[in-house]
């Protein structure tokens, strides 16, 4: 998820990591590190917070070296602390390994390898590669056969680079889910998990693909799969500028990030969906679980977006976990003096896990006694930090100040919770697979929804200079009417409301004419029908009418204007994919009006104020 750079040849490699780390800051990270081999000896650098205060760590240090790994971190397992940055290493600290991704079978591996004496120092799943690897070279393995064979024992994501004294002519890097490259130099390469790393070295690079080992040394590289394969790889000449490559060769970060939802909704399942039992697995709830699931009353509170993921929550705590579901707004909750009982569980759901109003009403509800879990994205956020447990989201950074992709990883991990909760009580077996194997066909249903963008873009010049927007929904798509005219406010400073779809004839049709657009979100569902006599309400007084319609609508195409067609879910999962269309909307209509997407005026990415 985070940053990696490493180079090898005849130059100090100390300056080249540091500037590689600032290049790599831009995605968010919350440690740096450092690990080099000199002649005889090696050294391994870090701390929590900036990569400048890891610079000033190491000037005084006057290290030279020609061959190191740096790392940024975004912590996914244990807090971010100087002990938990990487390079992680063995007992000898003779051989580093820094590591982007998720080890998911890393307790399994821990325990193993504790029983053969190697001890752990840092709470990260990270820590168990230089021991696993570690176990292989003192049996006379070389670095790279003990790279492959460690690999072969892993399950989840990694981008990693590995340096060993004992072999100090080569970085051994891999690649599985998590991006890493090679760049070729004269007599020096580097290795790098995004090449802004090291552009300013080389703009001849090599992509490795999942499964890919490769053996880096100063004037050569080689490449095997894991399981020995020996692989040819090209090597490409980039041509695009170091802004195009930071933001993933996309425009803005929001695109990018809209465009990632597929991989970080599954980052969020991953290793946590049991298919066969029909329900998941959450490490942060097993402590607490039995009072969840016994809880008279469940409170969600929260913020802006994450707010309206809690809305959807609640639809799917009452309909499947069967206990009351209320969702407070985190600034409202603490001042009105409300009723929290010791059986109630209060969820607070946030991004940054550092929103000011969110955070107050998480400690008013602890004075008040319930059971106080989070649901934040940021590892080791004050929100993660104080509540008694929850589950994080794992969405990766969030740069883009609308938030998107983190959106739809907290539907997940509030699916994933209702999941667990509701097989805990009455749901059966066959219903807790269906649900489970619907989740994981989301990933893909996402990718061919991102596939609609360039039809999406044409909309959104149609109605780039109105002035106002309706978005109507229905059950669990209401609150995503909400979250799409929150997107469009945000970023395209359009005035845009949301409803649910019934509420219309109740006031807000008295605003329908040529001049006001709305968006539906009708998938065919057991409200579809009213939906569509809403629709006709709108036609009726000349009202525009764009619809999120499924896939296998043909009817609904000539009722409105425009129809933006999506795969079907079932209904709890429906929101992961009616959400992503009113992103894609808004973010074309902000930058056909030449808007600052990213950073949209008056908004701060993490409201730290009250
Ligand atoms: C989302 O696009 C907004 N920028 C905002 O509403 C945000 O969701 C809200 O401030 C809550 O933030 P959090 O999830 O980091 O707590
Ligand atoms: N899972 C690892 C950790 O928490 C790596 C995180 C990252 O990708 O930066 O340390």
């Amino acid at each position: 998820m985070c940053g990696i750079v490493g180079y090898i040849g005849n130059k100090n490699c100390v300056p080249i990591l540091i500037n590689g780390l600032k290049r790599l800051e831009y995605r968010g990270y919350d440690s740096a590190g450092i690990g080099i081999i000199l002649n005889n000896h090696s050294e391994v650098i870090k701390n929590k917070g900036k990569v400048s205060l890891l610079e000033e760590k190491i000037e005084k240090m006057n290290l030279q070296a020609a061959l190191g790994i740096g790392h940024t971190r975004w912590a996914t397992h244990g807090v971010p602390n100087e002990i938990n940055a990487h390079p992680h290493y063995n007992k000898s600290k003779n051989l580093f390994v820094i590591h982007n991704g998720i080890i998911e079978n890393y307790q399994i591996l821990k325990t193993g390898l504790e029983k053969f004496g190697y001890e752990f120092v840092s709470q990260t799943d990270s820590e168990v590669l230089p021991h696993l690897i570690d176990s292989f070279l003192v049996k006379g393995h070389s670095l790279f056969k003990s790279v492959q064979l460690a690999l072969a024992e892993v399950e989840g994501t990694y981008g990693i680079a590995v340096i060993y004294q004992g072999e100090p002519d080569k970085i051994v890097v891999a690649r599985k889910g998590s991006p890493l490259v090679v760049g070729i130099g004269e007599q020096e390469n580097f290795v790098a998990s995004d090449v802004s790393a090291i552009l300013a070295h080389t703009k001849q690079i090599v992509y490795l693909e999942d499964g890919e080992v490769v053996e880096v040394c100063k004037d050569r590289f080689t490449a095997k799969t894991i399981m020995d394969k020996e692989i040819e790889k090209e090597i490409h000449e980039i041509t695009m500028s170091l802004d195009e490559i930071n933001k993933g060769g996309y425009p803005h970060f929001m695109l990018k990030e809209i465009m990632e939802q597929s991989s970080s909704v599954c980052n969020s399942m991953r290793g946590r969906l049991l298919l066969n039992e029909g329900t998941s697995k959450l490490g942060g709830l097993e402590n607490v679980i039995d009072q969840l699931v016994n809880s008279k009353r469940i409170i969600i509170s929260a913020c802006g977006t994450s707010w309206h993921a809690g809305l959807v929550g609640e639809y799917m705590f009452e309909q499947f976990a069967r206990i009351p579901t209320e969702v407070e707004y985190a600034s409202e909750f603490r001042y009105r003096n409300p009723i929290v009982n010791k059986d109630d569980t209060i969820f607070f759901i946030s991004q940054s896990g550092e929103t000011a109003d969110t955070l107050a009403a998480l400690r008013e509800a602890k004075i008040r006694g319930a059971l106080v879990l989070g649901i934040c994205n940021v590892v080791g956020s004050s929100i993660a930090r104080e509540s008694l447990s929850g589950v994080y989201t794992h969405a990766g950074p969030e740069i883009g100040v609308a938030s998107t992709k983190a959106f739809t990883s907290q539907l997940v991990v509030l699916a994933l919770i209702t999941l667990l909760i509701a097989r805990k009580k009455d749901m059966s077996l066959v219903d807790g697979k269906s649900i489970a194997e619907e989740m994981q066909k989301i990933p893909d249903k996402i990718s061919a929804i991102l596939k609609l963008n360039d039809q999406i873009e044409k909309i959104a010049s149609e109605f780039k200079d109105v002035k106002n927007f309706l978005y109507l929904g229905r059950g669990y798509n209401f609150p995503v009417a909400l979250e799409g005219a929150l997107k469009l406010k945000e970023i395209s400073y359009i005035h845009a409301e949301g409803y649910p779809a019934a509420e219309m004839k109740h006031g807000p049709i008295a605003l329908i004419d040529e001049n006001m657009p709305v968006v539906f979100i009708a998938p065919k569902d057991s409200t579809y029908e009213k939906i569509i006599s809403n629709i006709q309400e709108i036609k009726a007084r000349k009202g525009r009418i764009i619809a999120i319609a499924s896939e296998s609508d043909d009817n609904i195409d000539k009722l409105v204007d425009y129809s933006i067609k999506i795969p079907d879910t079932i209904r709890m999962l429906m929101p992961i994919l009616t959400v992503i269309p009113l992103q894609l909307l808004a973010y074309h209509i902000a930058v056909k009006k030449g808007l600052n997407v990213d950073q949209p005026r008056n908004l701060a990415k993490s409201v730290t104020v009250e």
